[in-house]
């Protein structure tokens, strides 16, 4: 049997993971995470479904297995169940999921399916549809609860990803927290990063709200079984058939289990959410050569990009976080 090639960093850590924004684009504008008129990226700039693969191609060589298709909002751009199919075809590649809004999920969700499609995260902040239009500037509740509702049934995992901002919607964590009772979906509280937009907004930490979960259900426990590839801290409350979660990114640094890459729609490779440090693999995919060579420095460029990933972020030092794009253009 082929031996399976094993990726670490320089602090020792497996890097197994990689999250891959396909387009700058949403159809909605969360508050946080995309400013209301943000200039598009000219069509050129972004890499072509053949490139995404030949990274992934690369990606698999090193010892990457896990993808996560991002945004902007994946689903806006024309052929993305597609490209999750072809993604599994890329031979060594085990896992491909996608991070959507859900907005566009009902739309798409059969040809996802198809395509191969196992599990989504859905990101939603609130269950009250006047504070979702507030938050989204324009979004509709109902669409992506009904989408939701669909999706579980299809069979798809689902998880959902709430963000929660002091004084905005840090009072839904009841509600979101209750769609994991009657469904097997895991609802994940995810800190407000100061990256971006999110700069300007109050985090709730994660241990603040994992007490209101204790007060309200005193039974709530640890769960330890292994939910997924991140760094959420699972617990279970009996009655309830889905987990919660917590990724508490300031508050509690997971740094050392980090076990990912990312990659922005411009081909962007960042070691690291916090820092500005990248590596330009579209300018590595448009030099001359031929398809082996290519691919070649694509491997290059990705272990070096692993090779430069920082020992931990510094969120807790707002002047060092030297990452200045908007989040959107990063995928989360
Ligand atoms: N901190 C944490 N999560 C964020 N997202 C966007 N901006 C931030 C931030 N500053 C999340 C969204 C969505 C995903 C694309 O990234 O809530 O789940
Ligand atoms: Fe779009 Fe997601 Fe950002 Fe909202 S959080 S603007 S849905 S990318």
């Amino acid at each position: 049997m082929e031996k399976m090639q094993v990726l670490t960093d320089s602090f020792g850590r497996k890097i197994d993971y990689m999250r891959i924004s396909i387009t700058d684009r949403c159809n909605l504008r969360c508050i946080y995470c995309m400013p209301e008129e943000i200039p598009l990226l000219p069509p050129e700039e972004i890499l072509t479904y053949d490139e995404i693969i030949s990274v992934c191609q690369a990606a698999v060589c090193l010892g990457i297995r896990k993808f996560k298709i991002t945004g902007g909002e994946p689903l806006v751009r024309t052929g993305c169940p597609e490209l999750i199919g072809r993604l599994y075809t890329v031979s060594g590649a085990e896992q491909v999921t996608l991070t959507t809004n859900g907005v566009l999920l009902g739309k798409y969700l059969d040809a996802l399916l198809e395509n191969g499609l196992k599990a989504v995260n859905i990101s939603l902040d609130t269950l009250n549809a006047d504070l979702y239009r507030q938050m989204t500037r324009f979004g509709e509740l109902s669409t992506v609860f009904e989408n939701i509702e669909r999706a579980v049934k299809s069979g798809l995992r689902v998880k959902i990803n709430s963000v929660l901002q002091k004084g905005v919607n840090d009072k839904e964590w009841e509600a979101l927290a209750g769609l994991a009772k009657d469904n097997r979906i895991d609802v994940r509280f995810i800190e407000m990063m100061p990256v971006g937009h999110g700069r300007k907004y109050a985090a709730v930490k994660g241990e603040e709200l994992l007490n209101s979960l204790r007060d309200r259900y005193s039974c709530i426990e640890k769960d330890s079984s292994k939910h997924g590839n991140g760094p959420a801290d699972y617990y279970r409350i009996p009655g309830f058939a889905g987990s919660i979660g917590f990724i508490s990114a300031v508050h509690e640094k997971f740094c050392d289990s980090c076990n990912r890459i990312r990659m922005t729609a411009k081909g962007e490779i960042k070691p690291c959410l916090c820092y500005s440090d990248s590596i330009d693999m579209k300018e590595v995919l448009r030099s001359a050569g031929s398809e082996d060579i290519r691919i070649e420095r694509a491997v290059e460029a990705i272990r070096e990009a692993v090779d430069r990933k920082p020992r931990m972020h510094c969120f807790e030092r707002r002047e060092n976080i030297s990452e200045k794009r908007q989040m959107v253009l990063i995928g989360g």
